[in-house]
């Protein structure tokens, strides 16, 4: 998978911790991944995990960038392929209606080409008719498409779906992405 870009983008739900993994598998699979975070990402993991992982600097503020054109537009030029995960209810709703209020919502909204979404909540936000009708939204408009949740435990105490996918089986999504 030389030569294909990622934008990894990483919002604030409690599966963060799985993104780091995922990040590593990318890399690992060859992939070049710039990492976006949510301020709700950063109060749950450091991005200097992300740092390290993915070799490059994380853009987690639209206003920080010195450089005359914004870091969003660059990246969401750069890249191949937009993954989400986890996705957050929040996330979906803004992706949803067109909201771009910090630097991963700009840059979704930017970017062209394939997306790939790991939703990622406890299983009564999942139920919500809102966050249902989100995502057809998405999914309809914007041909985005999704992997997971899976079914199992969930970190509020309960059993249900919302898990967010396994990383290998998010790589696997990815790799799927660029064959077909
Ligand atoms: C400890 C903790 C865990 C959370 N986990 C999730 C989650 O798994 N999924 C979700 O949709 N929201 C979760 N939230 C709520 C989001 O953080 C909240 O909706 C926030 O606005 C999301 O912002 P973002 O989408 O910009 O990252 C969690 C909140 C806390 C405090």
């Amino acid at each position: 998978m030389n030569g294909k870009n990622i934008i990894l983008g990483v919002t604030g739900g409690i599966a963060v911790y799985k993104s780091a993994d995922l990040c590593s598998k990318l890399v690992s699979a060859g992939f070049d991944v710039r990492v976006v975070m949510t301020a709700n990402a950063l109060r749950l993991i450091s991005d200097r995990i992300f740092l390290t992982l993915s070799k490059h600097p994380v853009l987690t503020d639209l206003f920080s960038g010195l450089q005359p054109r914004p870091e969003h537009v660059d990246l969401a030029e750069w890249a191949d392929l937009l993954v989400v995960a986890p996705a957050t209810a929040n996330f979906l709703g803004k992706y949803a209606t067109g909201i771009a209020d910090d630097a991963l919502t700009t840059a979704a909204l930017t970017f062209r080409g394939p997306v790939l979404l790991a939703p990622a909540m406890n299983e009564n936000m999942w139920n919500s008719p809102i966050v249902q009708d989100n995502l057809a939204k998405i999914v309809e408009k914007l041909g985005v498409r999704t992997v997971g949740p899976d079914t199992g435990h969930l970190a509020c105490g309960t059993s249900g779906k919302g898990r967010m996918a396994e990383p290998a089986d998010i790589l696997e999504a990815v790799k799927k992405t660029f064959s077909a």
